[in-house]
């Protein structure tokens, strides 16, 4: 079998929902599970993060596979439903739906559910993504609270673009801005993603929204997970297949692009940008063997790797690589190939088997 594989580590998953708590005891958790849990594994995670209020998904295919195993606990949709079709399974499923435009409020003024669902309107308070306009927010609201369909009273959120820039102004005008639009109003609210929670205790409202940071990764520019008091739960781990001697001046991978300074031993890993791993890591990003840090050189190809072990090779045919995980943080890996952690994490491919600790299946990742 390949050695190639996600070890998704529960407890850590579990200790960073406490390390929430900690921050912020009085507030309810909503675990962000979309984009099948960031890359771990939706089920997997959403069985370790029981203790977790409730749990939000992109939209209604990745609800229905949560409560299809056996999650009974809210889930909102985060980008609402996509048409007034999807409104029967909502209230089949007792699903929670952000609602960002009238056309939603139409539909569900129009949908006649014998059981209401339960709703977050969703304000652009200058993110500019979703959410209605600042000025539509109250009358949207208004009428929500007089649709049957809605179960009462509606809920407000919004969410910040600039968190993890603690000297970005825009997040305290988000913030002044959502206060006063919903000032008066009944409901509970929701701001914070990962970066709020960390960042702007005074934002954190009555729901908590963090992804990332349950993950065991950092939002903030420049920290790791581990500095913040979080632990990485994805461990990648793979093996070195194959060993050669080379010469100095011998051009290594597609395109020769590495050309070798000094003889050395290079050493094959059985990953590549088929399994996620990013195609952009230039060389020299690290990979863990025996403990040490060495540098991958040449480009990086569908199915391996190719690493500089030295002359004295610090590994050997079978030994275990660690791609990112506990002691290389997968925020250094994102950096150097210039992208982020939670693109790595999410775009781990179905081919990397998951392995869990604490529960006997594998769902896959
Ligand atoms: C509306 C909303 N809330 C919360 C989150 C969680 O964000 P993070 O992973 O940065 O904590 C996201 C993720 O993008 C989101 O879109």
């Amino acid at each position: 079998m390949r050695p190639t594989r996600a070890f998704i580590d529960t407890r850590a998953l579990r200790a960073n929902l406490r390390r929430i708590r900690e921050l912020a005891p009085e507030r309810r958790v909503m675990a962000i599970l979309k984009a099948n849990a960031y890359g771990h594994g939706q089920a997997v995670v959403a069985r370790a993060l029981d203790e977790a209020d409730a749990f939000g998904v992109a939209f209604l295919e990745e609800a229905l596979e949560l409560r299809n195993t056996g999650i009974a606990k809210p889930i909102l949709l985060l980008e609402g439903f996509f048409g007034a079709h999807e409104l029967p399974f909502l209230e089949r499923y007792g699903l929670w739906t952000v609602v960002h435009s009238e056309a939603q409020v139409e539909a569900l003024e129009r949908a006649k559910l014998e059981t209401p669902i339960t709703v977050w309107l969703k304000i652009d308070t200058g993110m500019h993504r979703l959410g209605c306009a600042p000025e539509e927010a109250q009358a949207l609201y208004r009428r929500l609270s007089a649709c049957g369909s809605v179960a009462q009273p509606v809920n407000w959120m919004t969410h910040f673009a600039s968190a993890d820039e603690m000297r970005d102004p825009q997040t305290a005008e988000q913030l002044r801005l959502y206060r006063e639009l919903t000032a008066g109003f009944p409901g509970e609210h929701s701001l914070c993603n990962s970066a709020g929670v960390l960042a702007w205790p005074e934002a954190h409202g009555d729901w908590l929204r963090p992804g990332v940071m349950l993950y065991g990764i950092s939002p903030l520019t420049g920290q790791t997970g581990p500095e913040l008091g979080l632990q990485p739960v994805m461990t990648l781990e793979s093996q070195l297949i194959a060993s050669r001697f080379l010469k100095a001046g011998e051009r290594i991978g597609y395109g020769g692009t590495y050309v070798l300074p000094a003889d050395t031993h290079i050493g094959v890993v059985a990953v590549g940008y088929g399994d996620g791993y990013p195609r952009h890591a230039p060389t020299g990003t690290p990979v863990l063997i025996n403990g040490r840090r060495l540098p991958i050189v040449g480009r990086v190809s569908m199915d391996m790797i190719t690493v500089d072990l030295g002359m004295e090779p610090a590994g050997q045919v079978g030994d275990k690589v660690v791609l990112w995980g506990r002691d290389l943080p997968v925020e250094e890996i994102a950096e150097g190939a210039d992208t982020i952690a939670y693109e790595l994490v999410c775009a781990i491919t179905k081919r990397v088997p998951s392995y869990t600790p604490d529960f006997e299946f594998d769902d896959g990742c």
